[in-house]
């Protein structure tokens, strides 16, 4: 991702309503994720033909645990999902955090069925769950992945 990625990342991630549910605004996300390329996270977005930049990966490097990378945010622009995006951002988010973590650790929501179906055909298992820990009446299911070391492949 580079800055100039930001403002309309920030205003298609602003339009799902997954984020709608957790007040995400396309002001919050601009800052993130200008705060995120300051501080050199992962930052993998694709383009479709002519669609720049309608899909990412935010990773923190030892964003979880102080050990393994945490997939912050991963989405796909509305209107182009289920088109393969979302599992090739995150298959590429894994084979770059390979090179220095050894495991990939995020959250999903409970009501987030179709994304929980998406992340344990990739491989994910459910290791925990924090209830309420964003939204009171939401709980947020840990998922998890060991991650095959670069060069191993
Ligand atoms: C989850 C998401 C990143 C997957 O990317 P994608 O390009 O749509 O996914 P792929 O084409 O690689 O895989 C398709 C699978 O994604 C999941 N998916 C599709 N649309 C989705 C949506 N609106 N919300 C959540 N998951 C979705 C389904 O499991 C789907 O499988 P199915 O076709 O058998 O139902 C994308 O759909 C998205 O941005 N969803 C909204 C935000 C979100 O839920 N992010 C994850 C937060 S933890």
């Amino acid at each position: 991702m580079v800055s100039e990625d930001i403002s309309p990342i920030a205003g298609w991630i602003a339009a799902i309503p997954l984020w709608q549910r957790y007040d995400y605004s396309a002001e919050a996300a601009q800052r993130g994720l200008e705060q995120a390329l300051a501080r050199a996270d992962l930052l993998l977005t694709v383009d479709v033909d002519d669609a720049f930049a309608c899909g990412l990966a935010w990773c923190v490097p030892r964003g979880a645990f102080g050990r393994s990378y945490y997939l912050r945010l991963l989405g796909v622009q509305s209107g182009l999902h289920s088109a393969g995006l979302g599992a090739t951002l995150l298959g590429a988010a894994e084979r770059e955090a390979a090179h220095s973590a050894s495991d990939l650790v995020l959250l999903v929501s409970d009501f987030n069925a179709d994304a929980q179906r998406f992340y344990q055909r990739q491989g994910y298992r459910q290791v925990g769950a924090i209830p309420g820990y964003v939204l009171p009446d939401v709980t947020e299911l840990i998922f998890w992945k060991r991650l095959v070391p670069s060069g191993a492949h």
